[in-house]
């Protein structure tokens, strides 16, 4: 029997990414035989390391959800044994081709499947596409290539680097990741939406005022100046993860769960968006700040950053999707590093109850009696709706209160790592959650603009002290659009 085998070569062996998110995540799914029977890892890097090195450099990073679980090291040893060390420089045709002989022995002559996973920098990335496209699989197998943003820095330089990849593949061989597309409560958006009749109905202008989509981190880009500063908040958090889930947030019923039907919904929503205008962003940066005895830094602090960058850590934005569901609702991003807290949450709030009966129980803050829907993509993921209810007792006294599905409590099984869903759906050719080149396009075209004029007129941003809840400009746009920020809870 001619059984297939895949292996899955992770080019970029040595960096950040490979370390904390795809060894670990290749692990999980070994751990919970997701992976198939004949299955082979290859790390391919510039640095000289043995296949003893590789492991032993792979068994550190086991930082995943599986570490605590019995019988952990023994599979970990199983697993480090299908695991290999190729290096190489990412532009020789020569170190590939060195590659393939060595999968090519290893396949036996069964149908070869092979992944390559590019954990690279971007200007490295096309030559590396060309070099791994020679070790392709040859005969009846597929080739697949998973890459990682930064796709480009804008809409010009993305058309370049998707004609560039598309010279060596088609594009149903490039899984280009956005690991928030990967998440539990990403993903249950549909499900939510699709599979409730409560929900869908009210999910228009009709009834909703305003939607946020909030990300926040309570830590810097320490480490990380020299790539951040090339790119800023805005193309590393905004155009692609924040943007994917308001995609998947506002798309229409698609006809079918299938990728190519759920893609076309989600490119047409964003077809629908008018491009971000530069009255309608907030941009900041995170200044050094002492709080207890620490002294945490300023962006510009960190070695790789230059002084006088003017990239933004932080950003706030109003977006408008002009179809018939969702006219004149505001769409609020905000996005940002080194702020008081760490999560990431969707806020759909609600319209008021016309002719309220109680609305005298509110006072003139009608604001607070509104509805809230707070999807809650981590930490703690939850989804809760805020909801007027009578306080018990012989007044009439209302309060807010949560119908609350907090997973924790209510699901005992742990959440997978985004990587690994996505991992595993590359492995099994599912492109449901990976985005396609015109879903790329139109994510740059809604913010082309705005970053070529941030840069062209040298706009300021408003600087907020490390661990604080950003600039207060970010409440004068929302306030533009009468809309209150939610905070993280
Ligand atoms: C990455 C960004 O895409 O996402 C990082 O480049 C950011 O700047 C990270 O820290 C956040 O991912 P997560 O899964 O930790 O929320």
């Amino acid at each position: 029997e001619n059984e297939s085998t895949v292996s899955i070569t992770v080019v970029g062996a040595s960096g950040d990414l490979a370390k904390k998110k795809i060894f670990p995540a290749l692990f999980a799914l070994y751990y919970e035989d997701c992976l198939p029977k004949h299955f082979t890892i290859y790390g391919y890097a510039r640095s000289k390391m043995t296949d003893a090195e590789l492991r032993n450099m792979v068994s550190k990073t086991l930082t995943c959800r599986i570490d605590k679980r019995e019988n952990c090291s023994e599979k970990m040893d199983q697993f480090l044994k299908r695991c290999f060390y190729h290096s190489g420089q990412y532009d020789s045709e020569e170190n590939f081709s060195q590659l393939d002989k060595k999968l090519k022995k290893q396949e036996g002559g069964r149908v070869s499947n092979r992944l390559f996973y590019l954990s690279i920098p971007p200007n490295i990335f096309t030559e590396a596409v060309k070099c791994s496209s020679l070790s392709a699989s040859s005969g009846n197998g597929w080739t697949r290539v998973i890459v990682e943003k930064p796709f480009g820095r804008d809409s010009e330089s993305s058309a370049v680097l998707t004609k560039a990849l598309k010279q060596y593949l088609a594009e149903d061989q490039i899984f280009r990741i956005d690991h928030y597309l990967g998440k539990e409560l990403v993903e249950n958006l549909s499900v939510l939406r699709f599979a409730n009749l409560i929900f869908e109905p009210l999910w228009s202008r009709r009834y909703i005022r305003n939607v946020q989509l909030i990300f926040s981190e309570d830590f810097g880009t320490e480490g990380r100046g020299g790539y951040f500063d090339n790119y800023g908040i805005i193309r590393d958090i905004m155009q692609n993860h924040l943007l994917q889930i308001l995609a998947l947030f506002a798309m229409e019923t698609p006809v079918s769960l299938d990728a190519e039907d759920i893609r076309n919904e989600k490119v047409k929503v964003l077809r629908s968006m008018r491009p971000l205008r530069l009255e309608d962003v907030v941009v900041g940066q995170y200044k050094s700040h002492s709080r207890g005895g620490v002294t945490y830094p300023s962006y510009t602090d960190d070695k790789t950053v230059p002084k006088d960058s003017l990239t933004p850590t932080f950003a706030a934005a109003a977006l408008f999707i002009d179809n018939a569901r969702w006219d004149g609702v505001p769409f609020l991003m905000k996005a940002g590093k080194a702020l008081h807290n760490r999560g990431a949450e969707i806020r759909v709030q609600f319209r008021h109850v016309p002719g309220n009966l109680y609305n005298r129980n509110f006072g003139t803050d009608l604001d607070r009696a509104t509805n809230e829907l707070v999807i809650r993509v981590q930490p703690d993921e939850a989804i809760f709706l805020k909801i007027n209810n009578k306080v018990p007792g012989l007044g009439m006294r209302l309060d807010r209160s949560n119908l609350n599905l907090h997973y924790a409590a209510r699901y005992s099984k742990e959440i997978p790592d985004a990587y690994e869903r996505l991992l595993l759906d590359a492995i099994e050719g599912e492109r449901r959650l990976f985005i396609r080149s015109d879903e790329l396009d139109a994510a740059w075209a809604l913010f082309t603009p705005v970053l070529a004029e941030l840069e062209e007129k040298k706009i300021i941003p408003e600087s907020y002290p490390y661990g604080s809840r950003g600039p207060v400009g970010a409440h004068y746009l929302a306030a533009r659009y009468n809309v209150r920020w939610g905070d993280l809870d």
